[in-house]
């Protein structure tokens, strides 16, 4: 049981375990010291009706924890830590061109991309090698390299602590925007227990996103299919991105900023190599490219640090703290609004 402190009350009911004052450090990508007052593990989506029958779970502060991979704890978490580790994979229906699937929310988001494309459905692919939980992609709206998880969800079922009963939201409700959702901006107040996904097996494949072509030219492939995307982005993230299994991090720490067309223009004017998208009247800049020219890139702060592979994401090299990391974070931001007047929102839940 490691994470479990040794000495720490334990109760086991039917589909859940409940530790007192429980260590956290194995359960965030951070890998920071951190503890819950209470951390319950819940194997059976049923018991929740149980279990927030109990006071302490209707009104102390709830925070949801899937793999704990887009989270940083600067100090204790003072209430109840749920995690949903319920499992499985079923198709409600299937008709040929597209089917129905139902995902338990403690399903590895990668597996699930795997098992879709071992199905021969197409459209995950883009999406290979995303840490976390099926659970929990929804509440952020995972996307990478051109896609998002939210083109591809039915509805998302999820145990609505106001209402004290579960719920089916469907994709309109979740009001998904690009990292964010209902789930996120009340994430007190739904516990993500299953998602739906319309998977399909025809769709055009999504090669546009810078490097994604040129990797797969290097692979030999010519007429892609779905799984040799899949290896290409793989390929591409791991050498990119730092393995949380190896450096502590939480992937992206800042959302890429959004400016209307006039700061744009006049940043572009001054930076013609800062990297900028359109989206809709506002345009998307690079917060990697804004975050490396101010020369954080590899910076470090004791073992808090800015990767020296990727600029977007702040990296534990070994003992930092939570409250260490977010002081590194706080200077990077600093930095960037001082030399560019262009302010960085953060992208992980900030405990
Ligand atoms: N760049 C730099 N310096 C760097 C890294 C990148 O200048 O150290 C520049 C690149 O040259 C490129 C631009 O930044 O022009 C974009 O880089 P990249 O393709 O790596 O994507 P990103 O915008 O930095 C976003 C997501 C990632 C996702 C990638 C790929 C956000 C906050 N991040 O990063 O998502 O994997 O695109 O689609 O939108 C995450 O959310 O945790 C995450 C890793």
């Amino acid at each position: 049981m490691s994470g479990y402190r040794v000495g720490a009350a334990i109760a086991e009911g039917d589909g859940y375990t409940i530790v007192e004052n429980a260590s956290l450090l194995g359960r965030n990508t951070f890998h920071v010291a951190a503890r819950a007052q209470m951390l319950v593990d819940v194997r059976k989506p049923a018991a929740l009706g149980e279990l927030f029958g109990y006071a302490a779970l209707r009104t102390q502060p709830l925070l949801v924890l899937g793999e704990g991979s887009n989270i940083l704890f600067t100090r204790d978490w003072p209430g109840v830590v749920l995690a949903i580790a319920a499992h499985g994979v079923r198709v409600l229906a299937d008709r040929g061109d597209r089917a129905h699937v139902r995902v338990e929310a403690g399903e590895p988001w990668n597996d699930f991309v795997r098992w879709s494309l071992a199905c021969g459905f197409v459209g995950l692919e883009n999406l290979v090698l995303i840490p976390g939980t099926v659970g929990a992609a929804p509440i952020q709206n995972i996307g990478a390299y051109g896609a998002e998880v939210r083109e591809f969800i039915l509805a998302v079922e999820a145990w609505d602590r106001r209402a004290g009963e579960l719920v089916r939201i469907d994709n309109a409700a979740c009001a998904f925007g690009y990292r964010d959702s209902v789930f996120k901006r009340e994430h007190e107040r739904y516990v993500v227990t299953a998602v739906e996904f319309e998977l399909v097996r025809e769709r055009a494949l999504r090669l546009d996103y810078a490097g994604v072509r040129e990797e797969l030219a290097a692979m030999g492939i010519e007429e892609p299919r779905a799984p040799a995307v899949a290896e290409a982005i793989a390929r591409i993230r791991t050498r990119k991105l730092p393995n949380p299994v190896l450096l502590g991090n939480a992937g992206s720490f800042f959302k890429n900023p959004l400016v209307d067309a006039a700061q744009a223009e006049s940043l572009r004017r001054a930076h013609p190599a800062l990297p900028a998208w359109a989206t809709g009247s506002q345009w998307k800049l690079s917060a990697a490219w804004l975050i490396e020219t101010c020369g954080y890139k590899g910076l470090r702060a004791g073992d808090a640090g800015v990767s020296g592979q990727h600029a977007l994401v702040l990296v534990n090299h070994g003992r930092a703290s939570g409250a260490e990391v977010w002081a590194l974070a706080e200077r990077v931001r600093a930095g960037v609004q001082e030399r560019f007047g262009v302010t960085l929102e953060v992208e992980p839940l900030v405990v």
